[in-house]
């Protein structure tokens, strides 16, 4: 799940297969002035040990990023996985952590080039911001079906997660396309299940059943 949203999170951990929640900046941003640390370890508590929680750096320079990766993993623990931006800074830094056994998520991938590189240098995830893609003409579901060959091919261990989506058929493609998970707004994980069509079908089950049981459940009803 992409939120910093406490309350989504603890809804949709018992609603979905959640794997992981990805955080950076703007999503922070949008849950107020929280204590950064302390919401995130909120966070942490609430996904337990079997689900991965993605924090990202915010320092611009290799040396800034390598240090508030060592105080992520202080305070979030080795498991957490550190988002880094693919830039020349981004790529420098992920060299020196790879050489320390950090689990990384290459983010804010645009272009083949940036994923390409984040493969080579052991990411072992990759956020290919699909929706932003496409608003500036770039392919998404070629990229990432490009990302996917380059990885079995290669025999790469990186796992595309990918991001950044406003509707739910972009979910859909991206899937399709290749990527081996993702992470999206709780918003359209509702929009997803929640349809009227859905919701339509469910209804009919539920009046012609009781046309003929009434309000009697299969588990309440006598056996005959
Ligand atoms: C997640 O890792 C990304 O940072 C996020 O999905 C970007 O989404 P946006 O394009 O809606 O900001």
């Amino acid at each position: 799940m992409d939120t910093a949203n406490i309350a989504e999170i603890k809804k949709y951990k018992e609603i979905i297969p959640l794997t992981g929640v990805t955080t950076n900046p703007s999503i922070l941003k949008k849950e107020g002035r929280t204590a950064f640390f302390d919401h995130l370890l909120k966070i942490k508590n609430i996904l337990g040990t079997k689900c991965s929680l993605h924090v990202q750096v915010v320092a611009t320079t290799t040396e800034g990023i390598v240090q508030d990766v060592h105080k992520i993993l202080d305070v979030f623990g080795k498991e957490t996985y550190v988002k880094i931006p693919i830039n020349e800074a981004g790529l420098a830094a992920i060299k020196i952590l790879k050489g320390e056994n950090v689990k990384i998520t290459a983010t804010s991938i645009y272009t083949a080039i940036q994923g390409y590189l984040a493969i080579a240098a052991g990411a072992d995830y990759l956020a290919p911001y699909y929706n932003r893609m496409m608003n500036n003409n770039i392919d998404a579901n070629k990229i990432i079906a490009a990302f996917n060959k380059v990885i079995v091919r290669e025999n790469k261990p990186t796992k595309i997660l990918a991001a950044s989506f406003h509707t739910v058929g972009q979910i859909v493609e991206a899937i399709d396309s290749g990527s081996q998970a993702i992470t999206v707004n709780p918003s359209l994980i509702k929009e997803g299940l929640e349809s009227h069509i859905i919701n339509d079908a469910i209804a009919d089950f539920t009046h012609d059943w009781e046309s003929v049981y009434g309000q009697t459940t299969i588990s309440t009803l006598t056996s005959e």
